[in-house]
């Protein structure tokens, strides 16, 4: 792949540090220098869980709210360092982190599509989280607009 400057380069997806068991980071293989980093936690928080329950959407938000304890992943974080955009490796990330919560027995996955303002526009974000299978199912988080997606694993 093409990395910054133009020179061809390698990339490796591998687990990152201790604190999030799903946490997954990219680095370039010659210079171990990170350049993007996808991050997991498990369950939503109280206020999200109040919101997912007033939202009907095939009983889906009602199994990540908790009331059936099915385990949830929620993805919180995906960022590839802005020189080494548009090459797929924040798809590669997303994939990857998908395929960790898989392994955990996670059943459910939970995001708020919050695009950095200036970076990708939401309309992308939305997109390419949908190749993945995630639908949305409504709006809320930290803006209070962001699209809220879920997926079935
Ligand atoms: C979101 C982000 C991780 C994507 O990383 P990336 O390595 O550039 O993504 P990819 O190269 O794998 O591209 C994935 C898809 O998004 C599209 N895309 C990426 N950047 C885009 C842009 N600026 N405008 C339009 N489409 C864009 C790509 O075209 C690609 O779709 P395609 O294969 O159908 O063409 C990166 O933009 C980023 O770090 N943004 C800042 C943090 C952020 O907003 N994170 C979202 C948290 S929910």
């Amino acid at each position: 792949m093409k990395a910054k400057g133009g020179f061809s380069t390698h990339v490796e997806l591998r687990p990152a540090m201790l604190k999030h068991p799903a946490d997954i980071e990219i680095s370039l293989k010659d210079g171990k220098v990170q350049i993007g980093r996808a991050h997991a936690v498990y369950g939503v928080p109280k206020r999200v869980a109040s919101w997912l329950r007033s939202v009907h959407a095939d009983g889906l938000s009602e199994r990540i709210s908790g009331e059936d304890r099915s385990p949830v992943g929620i993805l919180e974080y995906v960022e590839v360092d802005q020189d080494y955009r548009g090459q797929g490796l924040g798809r590669r990330l997303v994939e990857e982190l998908l395929g960790v919560l898989d392994q955990k027995g996670v059943q459910v996955v939970y995001l708020q599509a919050s695009a950095d303002v200036g970076g990708i526009p939401e309309r992308a974000l939305v997109r390419l989280y949908e190749e993945f299978g995630f639908k949305e199912i409504g709006r809320t988080g930290d803006h209070a607009d962001d699209p809220v997606m879920i997926l079935e694993l």
